[in-house]
């Protein structure tokens, strides 16, 4: 029996806009109106959580805690495959403090049996987790993004950790500043990206990886309206609302869309991808070992 994709979300209840370390944050907008923004953040949260469970996925919700409001976005957590855990470390001290948080929050899991191994990145190594580091079910590989969040350092310690292939992606702008707002794998051997993100050495990994039937180009607007930023279940699709055009390429492609309004997470650069952890992604190895059982 195949179980469903389990994902980590966190309860809201201390998220807000209170700091800038990437260019969709404005905590000015937050201060004009945080209880209204944090009535929208409970209920963007809560539909999120729905739209998953009606793609087929089953969401674990993490307490919340005050004085670490981007807790909301665990995909920068860690990466996980085949129940091993590799910790992140972050760029920023804001983020830094979300650390001891996620340690224990995998250590619990561990003691549940949920993830076996919960493991530290070398200590000169930036990873901002699945945020930057993205598995390609199709394709058997790792994605990783760097050069703003993450260090390109970090492809050699996730390669060494996983045993599995790394292709790097360069970010080439701050406004993409985690592989996940610009780059996602699609049931089928596609990938939705938005090309502007990345270096011309980025772009060249891509053209070599994947087939030009395969890609589909997210645009600026496509891009800023979050919807590259989305979780993939099956031919099913949960993202923030889309643009049109966006929407009727996926649906043109045969794909299923679960269209949330995230607008107040948005505001802190961050879309349905973020707000999730997938924790029961297997290598190919190991989904063989599994079906051999
Ligand atoms: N405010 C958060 C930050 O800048 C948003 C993180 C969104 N996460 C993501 N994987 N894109 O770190």
């Amino acid at each position: 029996m195949t179980s469903k994709p389990l994902f980590l979300m966190t309860d809201p209840r201390h998220y807000g806009v209170f700091y800038e370390i990437n260019p969709w944050m404005e905590p000015q907008t937050w201060a004009h109106d945080p209880a209204g923004l944090r009535t929208a953040s409970a209920s963007a949260s809560r539909a999120l959580r729905l739209a998953i469970e009606m793609a087929g996925g089953v969401v674990e919700l993490l307490p919340p805690v005050e004085g670490v409001p981007d807790l909301v976005f665990p995909a920068n957590a860690a990466v996980v495959l085949d129940g091993k855990v590799l910790l992140a470390r972050f760029r920023d001290s804001e983020r830094q403090r979300e650390e001891p948080v996620f340690r224990s929050v995998f250590q619990a899991l561990k003691a549940r049996g949920a993830v076996n191994e919960v493991i530290d990145l070398p200590p000169d190594v930036l990873q901002e987790g699945a945020g930057d580091c993205i598995w390609d079910a199709d394709r058997g590989f790792f994605w990783a993004g760097f050069g703003q969040r993450s260090t390109r350092n970090s492809l050699q310690a996730i390669e060494t950790v996983f045993n599995e292939k790394v292709v790097g992606l360069e970010l080439a702008t701050s406004r993409f500043y985690h592989l996940d707002t610009c780059f996602c794998p699609l049931s089928g051997n596609k990938v939705l990206y938005h090309p502007p993100a990345f270096t011309p050495a980025a772009l060249a990994q891509i053209h070599t990886h994947i087939a030009p039937a395969d890609r589909i180009e997210a645009s600026v607007a496509e891009a800023r309206a979050f919807s590259v930023n989305a979780v993939n279940i099956g031919r099913q699709i949960v993202m923030a609302k889309a643009p049109p055009s966006l929407r009727r390429k996926l649906l043109g492609l045969g794909y299923q869309l679960h269209e949330v309004d995230l607008a107040p997470f948005i505001l802190s650069g961050g879309g349905a991808y973020c707000m999730t952890l997938r924790l029961d992604r297997k290598s190919r190895a190991e989904a063989a070992m599994r079906a051999a059982e």
